[in-house]
């Protein structure tokens, strides 16, 4: 057996957590292979709305196996925080959540690392999430990290080491921890850590291969995008893991030969929150219409999202880099109304007429080449079938294919779980 992969192709928020959850009862098993509470992930279904951090989008199946894999970095307090609210909704997540030994702890003073990082860059800030994301990678890369296997021996005296190393770089970074602040914080922490604890600990490695051996079938869930990938990404304005394919390999311990198909979602249109390039990005009232129609705020610190028109560009590069087999296209209902909608075909760069990303993404002159199509002006929301589309609808899907060279597998047309239509 081989693992299937979800990841998103632009910069995050494309919808994985309504199509992983739509997608569960065809696995045994979902692991989430990188990142971590920077994530958002929104499932509806039941007119109920939940937003999962780090805990896999699966968790809704019952008899679902859900791993949190090594690849992502876990804050005990927000896990707790998460976990509790599943349970008041009734899932039985202890018997069906493991979180593997490998996966790194965010500590208190990675937050405040963070924060401090930020304040240093000024105007040239990330704009990061503040969940410690960076700092802990940084950790993690550098061999300074604790991991949740740690939890288990001599945990203090570990803990004791990373934060006077922690303390330090605060200082020296003009950002100085409060005692008293960051002694609260640290009491909450060792509360969630112990609840951590009561979670099947796992060598998730050996879990995943051995469910791959019993013929179990694997769905690996990405979080964030492919353009915020550390090594892909619009560097530096990326988040600090590879949200690549290549990272679930190395943040679930799968071999290369082991990815099956690859799922890549991404919105009939663009969006990004934070600092850093984005060369469709509209500033006049399209833009504005499509976060008020699409609902453009981010999952988890509600900032607005940044939004644009498609960006074909982007998307080759992302199909290449992540071995795409299978296309999702979310959201298109926001562009239900439109006469017409606009794909970037081409960058101009310079002048220069271009396919390709540039290196300098984050500073490179980039005009987009758009070609303009003719909306469907359908509303698309009740839609159950392939054969309701409308025929300028048809007609996007086939121009979208025809640039793409991947088959579009499914449309989704609206945030419940019921509003997904598969293709033939
Ligand atoms: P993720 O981080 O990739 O899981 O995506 P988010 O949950 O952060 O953002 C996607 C948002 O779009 C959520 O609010 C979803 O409920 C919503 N959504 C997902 N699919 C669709 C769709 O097809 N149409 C509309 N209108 N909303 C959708
Ligand atoms: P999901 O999984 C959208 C962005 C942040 C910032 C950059 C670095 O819901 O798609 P970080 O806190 O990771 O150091 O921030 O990455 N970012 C996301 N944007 N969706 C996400 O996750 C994101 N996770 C991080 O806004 O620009
Ligand atoms: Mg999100």
């Amino acid at each position: 057996m081989k693992v299937d992969v979800l990841l998103g192709l632009q910069w995050g928020d494309e919808g994985k957590g309504k199509v992983v959850d739509v997608l569960t009862p065809r696995y045994d098993v979902v692991a989430r292979f990188q990142g971590g509470p920077n994530a958002g992930h929104t499932l509806e279904f039941e007119g109920q709305k939940y937003v999962l951090r780090s805990i896999p989008s699966g968790i809704f199946q019952p008899g679902s196996v859900n791993i949190i894999g090594s690849g992502v970095v876990l804050d005990p307090v927000l896990f707790v925080q998460e976990a509790r609210e599943l349970e008041k909704s009734g899932v039985p997540i202890k018997e069906i959540l493991r979180i593997s030994r490998k996966a790194h702890l965010i500590l208190p003073t990675h937050r405040l690392l963070d924060a401090a990082n930020e304040k240093a860059k000024g105007a040239g800030k990330i704009g990061t999430t503040g969940k410690g994301i960076g700092p802990t990678y940084t950790d993690k890369i550098s061999r300074n990290g604790l991991r949740v296997g740690d939890l288990e021996a001599d945990f203090d005296t570990k803990y004791a080491a990373a934060r006077s190393r922690h303390l330090g770089m605060l200082e020296a970074m003009g950002c100085p921890a409060d005692a008293a602040a960051l002694e609260a914080l640290e009491k909450d922490w060792m509360e969630a850590a112990a609840y951590l604890r009561s979670f099947p600990l796992i060598d998730s490695e050996y879990e995943i291969n051995q469910a791959l051996a019993d013929g179990k079938k694997v769905l690996c869930e990405g979080a964030q995008g492919t353009m915020l990938d550390v090594d892909y990404g619009s560097y530096p304005f990326v988040t600090s893991s590879n949200t690549v394919t290549a990272g679930a390999c190395t943040g679930l311990g799968v071999a290369p030969r082991k990815i099956g198909d690859v799922y890549g979602i991404f919105k009939a249109y663009c969006t990004r929150v934070g600092s850093g390039p984005f060369p469709t990005e509209l500033f006049d009232e399209t833009g504005k219409r499509i976060r008020d129609l699409g609902h453009e705020y981010g999952a988890v610190t509600g900032r607005e999202r940044r939004c644009g028109w498609i960006d074909l560009v982007a998307l080759r590069y992302a199909i290449m880099i992540n071995g795409v087999t299978k296309l999702i296209m979310m959201k298109s209902d926001v562009l239900d109304d439109f006469p017409t909608v606009k794909a970037c075909t081409a960058y101009k760069v310079d002048g220069k007429l271009t396919d390709r990303l540039p290196f300098d993404i984050a500073t490179a002159n980039i005009e987009p080449v758009y070609e303009e199509l003719p909306g469907w002006q359908t509303p698309m929301t009740a839609i159950r079938s392939e054969e309701e589309f409308p025929e300028q609808f048809r007609a996007y899907i086939d121009f979208l294919e025809k640039h793409l060279g991947v088959p579009i597998a499914i449309v989704s047309v609206g945030p419940d779980r019921t509003q997904t239509i598969e293709r033939h």
